[in-house]
């Protein structure tokens, strides 16, 4: 009889998704849904691990694949991967994956959420009736900034960056983006315009990060990048804490050189209650939940075990990266 291969699951997930895999592999699965395995642990599941399912909150280094001897995926619950080591991985023959077009959609709609409330203050709105200091109606009583015709600057254009601009054309807004490469759809269908990084910041009433990080990104808004945007200019983050200089971005808004910010990712997650950017009003912060509808994260974790399953039966995976 044939020996199951084993997974290693790095977080615990509903009985429902995981039900069907079991009868064609060992699994195994770190215990708590709301705490990331201990590294410790984790580096002593893979060792005999054949497939690896995994999350942003892991760290998949040299370390951690070195130990692993029987390790064929690892697939990661996630879009980015930049909590893998990539070409370590390729060295030692392991194949990686992500989970591109399943969270599309659910991420551009989160995008475009936290671009309206920062636009329109609802977070601020919402305080305020909560405080009780609504009296009257007045004139300019949280007066935010339109976002219908105004102009949408996408840093990254890929599937994200291109559902947000549908969006966008929706709302009537002029779309300009900057990309690797230019988007001939996005142009012909949204009449997106492609721009370079500093005509994007200078031009657009909201400026979008949508893009990857990597050692090219790492940073790639940084003071001169806040100082280069419009003083009513937003700008709104759901790809990765890293492309910001946080520090950079808090004195930009202390000091007025751009109206707010909407941010879904930080340099360093979980951001603590005591962090500077936690304490300005012009500021709405969300907990890295860009693809967390229950559908989408469902998908995410099937489309993770299946690449899994195509890998380890010697099949293509559904979705290198
Ligand atoms: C991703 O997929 O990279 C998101 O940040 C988490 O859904």
């Amino acid at each position: 009889m044939m020996t199951k291969s084993s997974i290693y699951i790095t977080r615990k997930l509903p009985e429902e998704v995981i039900e069907p895999y079991r009868k064609l592999f060992h699994i195994r699965m770190w215990e708590r849904e709301d705490v990331p395995v201990p590294r410790d642990l984790l580096i002593k599941e893979v060792k005999d691990a054949d497939g690896l399912f995994c999350l942003l909150t892991e760290k998949i280094d040299q370390e951690v694949l070195e130990h692993a001897s029987h390790l064929k995926i690892v697939a990661n619950m996630a879009v980015g991967y930049d909590n893998i080591d990539v070409k370590a991985a390729a060295k030692l023959g392991i194949t990686v994956t992500n989970t591109p077009d399943v969270l599309t959609e659910t991420t551009a709609d989160l995008a475009f959420a936290l671009l309206m409330t920062t636009a329109r203050r609802m977070m601020e709105a919402s305080d305020y009736i909560k405080a009780d200091h609504w009296q009257y109606w007045s004139p300019l009583l949280l007066a935010g900034s339109d976002i219908h015709h105004k102009t949408i600057g996408i840093v990254g254009m890929g599937r994200i960056g291109t559902a947000i601009a549908r969006r966008a054309s929706g709302f009537g807004m002029d779309i300009l983006y900057h990309n690797r490469s230019r988007h001939p759809r996005a142009e012909e269908q949204l009449h997106a315009v492609y721009a370079d990084f500093d005509t994007i910041l200078g031009k657009s009433d909201f400026v979008v990060s949508v893009i990857p990080l990597t050692k090219e990104t790492e940073r790639m808004f940084d003071q001169q990048a806040f100082e280069k945007m419009k003083q009513s200019g937003i700008f709104i983050n759901v790809s990765r804490g890293g492309v910001v200089d946080e520090c950079a971005l808090y004195k930009a808004l202390v000091k007025k050189e751009i109206r707010a910010a909407g941010l879904d990712v930080f340099e360093k997650e979980p951001i603590r209650k005591d962090h500077p950017l936690l304490q300005l009003e012009n500021v709405v912060c969300l907990p890295h939940i860009g693809s967390a509808s229950v559908e989408t994260r469902m998908e995410m974790a099937r489309l993770c075990l299946e690449n899994i399953r195509n890998v380890l039966n010697g099949e293509e995976p559904m979705t290198p990266v």
